[in-house]
């Protein structure tokens, strides 16, 4: 699973929709009161076309399920709706706002979305005030990250009741896993909400918001078997300019019985290899170092579009693991992407988030291993350490295959950093299940963690089928003795650095202060190289996309701090202990 934006110490509903079938649009009669007199003339114009719309013949040609078996190549392009094209929308020069919520998926997701409106004539801002859209890309995983967006809503709402009183209406738009949950209440709660567009609907924005713009509500939260933005290049706004995201897979066939992904993004479904290769070596000729492969379980990837591949076997899951979906035979697997991306550029470090640990064949870890320029990093989310609990999650593992694969990795990838994602609280934890989950944290001794307090999700397994019988104050104390726990361990782990030189990517300046430099290392744990070390001459070289060598000198359970000895290369330095 993917993680939140924020690293805290402390993702969504089956309505499967045919493939690649015709967007689903629901447009809802709402006030006018605030088109504009100059704009009438082109709305007028607008709404025509609307009533106009596509033809029934381009309705049932959508409407068709595929004919092709699931391996033929596809066209992976466009088609742009007839009767809509750029030039004939108002809103060309509008300008849009967007607010990312949730986790690193919804971030790509933002990328995407803001890559559709740009190609169809919107600028972008940063200000609140001076937009005339307000797109928020919303998370559904916990209670508390809905509650965040409803809130948002509410101070949204005074925005927009102000703007009509003065400039162009304000349009509102839900995207993303909320949108896709929470449609009918959204549109119905939130009357200042105009477009509510689910994760497989970003193509269908620029229409959805001319719909808005003739002032009526629309929404698309059409699920898709098949669509994974290969052909949108993401404008990459949102990290720093050494790092990018690279959405290789949507989608969860998992059904861990707490989640709500599956039913929020759909069904798994991989992007071709070639445009994620494409998309690297596109980022590596802009000067981008590090790449992150992302997807719900990127370790899935089965890219099943060249025809070839398709007789291939679905490769052996880990020792001890189960699925509870069918093994899928044919297609090209994560090992050959991870092999295929790591040989484009020997300067950009590859990572990848989120995996599900069932999917780490030897040869996915030998290739970790070998290359220089793949992070020895994984992450592998054991959500509990108490089989009992492991089993009412449908998480496919005991506790002891769990440790089993824990040991292994270490094994085949000496040095290898480890994080993971735990949930206090579920259905029916015991005490002693939760002392079973601390004693896991403790034996594996995990870098990083992601650490929840359970929330019930309605469409899930665990919502129809067990009880929320956690107490919230039990719940939440479990969770402290979870993050103090991790804490201790990442503490020691970090330690067991202090001396080791280690190879970090310089990211910028340091938060906190302008004179110190931030980076990451290897495993992804923050390094701040301290004001001391920029005296020195070579060390104030040091700019964002450098590779140096750090001496660490102290630790915490978060960050290592070091001083900088030399400038060096991914290549020239494997690693440094
Ligand atoms: N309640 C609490 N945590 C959850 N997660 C997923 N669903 C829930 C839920 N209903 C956590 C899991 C997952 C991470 C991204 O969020 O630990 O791996
Ligand atoms: Fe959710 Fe499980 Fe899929 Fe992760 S693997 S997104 S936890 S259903």
């Amino acid at each position: 699973m993917l993680q939140p934006l924020k690293r805290v110490l402390g993702s969504a509903g089956m309505t499967w929709w045919p493939a690649s079938w015709a967007m689903r649009t629901e447009v809802r009669a709402g006030s006018s009161a605030g088109a504009q007199p100059g704009k009438k003339q082109g709305l007028q114009k607008l709404s025509a076309k609307l009533a106009a719309g596509p033809t029934l013949q381009q309705f049932l040609r959508a409407a068709s399920p595929p004919q092709e078996p699931p391996c033929e190549l596809t066209e992976g392009l466009e088609e742009p709706v007839p009767y809509l094209v750029p030039s004939t929308l108002p809103e060309a020069g509008r300008k849009v706002y967007l607010e990312t919520y949730g986790c690193q998926m919804n971030v790509n997701d933002t990328d995407v979305a803001w890559a559709i409106l740009q190609k169809n004539g919107y600028l972008r801002t940063k200000s609140l005030e001076e937009a005339d859209v307000i797109l928020l890309v919303t998370c559904s995983i916990r209670e508390k990250a809905e509650q965040a967006i409803w809130n948002r809503l509410q101070l949204l709402k005074a925005l927009k009741s102000k703007r009509r009183r003065t400039q162009s209406p304000l349009r509102i738009g839900i995207l993303g896993c909320m949108a896709e949950r929470l449609k009918e209440k959204i549109l119905h709660r939130e009357r200042l909400v105009d477009i509510v567009a689910g994760p497989d609907a970003y193509r269908d924005l620029p229409r959805l918001l001319a719909v808005a713009e003739s002032g009526q509500q629309a929404a698309n939260v059409l699920l898709s078997l098949d669509e994974t933005y290969a052909d949108v290049l993401p404008v990459q706004t949102s990290l720093n300019a050494t790092s990018a995201f690279v959405s290789v897979m949507r989608g969860c066939d998992n059904m861990c019985s707490y989640c709500i992904v599956p039913f929020t993004r759909g069904h798994e479904r991989s992007r071709p290899i070639a445009s994620i290769l494409q998309e690297v070596k596109m980022l590596s000729d802009q000067g981008v170092k590090e790449v992150t492969l992302l997807g719900q379980n990127v370790n899935s990837f089965q890219d099943t579009s060249e025809v070839q591949f398709c007789s291939a076997a679905a490769p052996s899951l880990s020792r001890g693991f189960s699925t509870v979906y069918k093994a899928k035979p044919g297609g090209l697997r994560f090992s050959h992407l991870l092999d295929q991306v790591s040989r484009i550029d020997p300067e950009i470090r590859i990572r990848f988030t989120s995996s599900h640990p069932k999917d780490f064949p030897d040869e996915v870890l030998q290739l970790i291993q070998e290359r220089h320029n793949i992070c020895k990093q994984l992450h592998l989310p054991a959500q509990s350490g108490s089989t009992r609990i492991l089993q009412a999650m449908r998480r496919g593992y005991t506790r002891e295959a769990y440790l089993e694969l824990v040991h292994h990795v270490r094994d085949s990838i000496p040095g290898v950093s480890l994080s993971s994602d735990f949930i206090a609280g579920f259905c029916g934890e015991t005490e002693e299940d939760h002392q079973q989950t601390l004693s896991l944290l403790r034996e594996v001794g995990y870098n990083v963690g992601f650490l929840f307090a359970y929330s019930m999700r309605q469409k899930t397994q665990a919502y129809h089928r067990l009880q929320d019988d956690v107490p919230t104050e039990v719940k939440h104390q479990r969770l402290k003795e979870l993050i103090s726990v991790f804490r201790e361990e990442a503490a020691r782990v970090n330690g067991a650095l202090v001396g080791c030189t280690q190879l970090v990517l310089v990211e910028g300046p340091s938060k906190r202060s302008a004179s110190e430099l931030s980076g990451r290392n290897d495993g992804n744990t923050k390094v701040i190289i301290a004001n001391r070390e920029l005296e020195d001459r070579a060390a104030a070289r040091a700019q964002p996309g450098d590779y140096v060598l750090v001496k660490i000198t102290s630790a915490s359970s978060q960050t290592l701090r070091g001083v900088l000895l030399r400038h060096t290369t991914l290549q020239e330095s494997a690693v440094y202990c």
